[in-house]
């Protein structure tokens, strides 16, 4: 088991749950009238998309995309694969796409630029962390809830090595950790 003392805590529960209520708020506001799709983007956005979607007051739709990269030399193109695509059409739409976070805004950019394709009404995104010193794409993030360094973070559906996405919190993970010393503490 992994042991949580390693995360030095970054964001509250309670905070983000603030955070979370304010951007549903602005969602609601701007959408008025709308019957919005929010997409989340599995699996890190499956906290945040349950979180968000019961606090706005519309008549929203839900569907989840997965991408995986295609590792380290494609990531940097920007060319992602859709592992599960979305079930409904959103031709007309006006599409919310919810992510965990942004970092370079690759997986984003393309993601836009694919569903663009299908000819929504409207592509937007919501993300609950930002990491604007990481960005590599210029790209348009119309709800983002906290600027945060570029540190490794985990919790509240983000993950290290698919751990630590249950914690309530936001937490940084030890560069030690995060750059793959893992056995050592691991086995502690
Ligand atoms: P991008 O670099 O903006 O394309 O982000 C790609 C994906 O990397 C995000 O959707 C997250 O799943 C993951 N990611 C980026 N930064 C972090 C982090 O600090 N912790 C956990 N996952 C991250």
């Amino acid at each position: 088991m992994q042991p949580p003392e390693v995360i030095e805590q970054l964001l509250g529960a309670e905070e983000i749950e603030g955070k979370v209520r304010e951007l549903a708020a602005r969602i609601t506001e701007d959408y008025r009238g709308k019957d919005p799709v929010l997409v989340g983007v599995l699996k890190g956005a499956f906290v945040m998309m349950a979180d968000l979607s019961r606090c706005i007051d519309l008549p929203v739709e839900m569907d989840f995309i997965a991408v995986s990269s295609y590792g380290k030399e494609t990531a940097s193109s920007g060319v992602v694969r859709i592992v599960k695509d979305l079930d409904l059409d959103i031709e007309g739409r006006h599409v919310l796409l919810i992510e965990d976070i942004v970092d370079t805004g690759l997986t984003l950019n393309y993601l836009m630029n694919t569903l663009k394709t299908r000819n929504p009404a409207s592509v937007e995104v919501c993300v609950l962390l930002n990491k604007p010193e990481a960005r590599k794409v210029d790209m348009e993030v119309r709800y983002s809830g906290f600027e945060i360094p570029d540190r490794f973070v985990v919790g509240y559906g983000l993950d290290f090595a698919e751990r630590f996405r249950h914690l309530p919190y936001i937490g940084i993970l030890p560069d030690e950790v995060a750059t793959g010393v893992e056995e050592s503490w691991e086995t502690e």
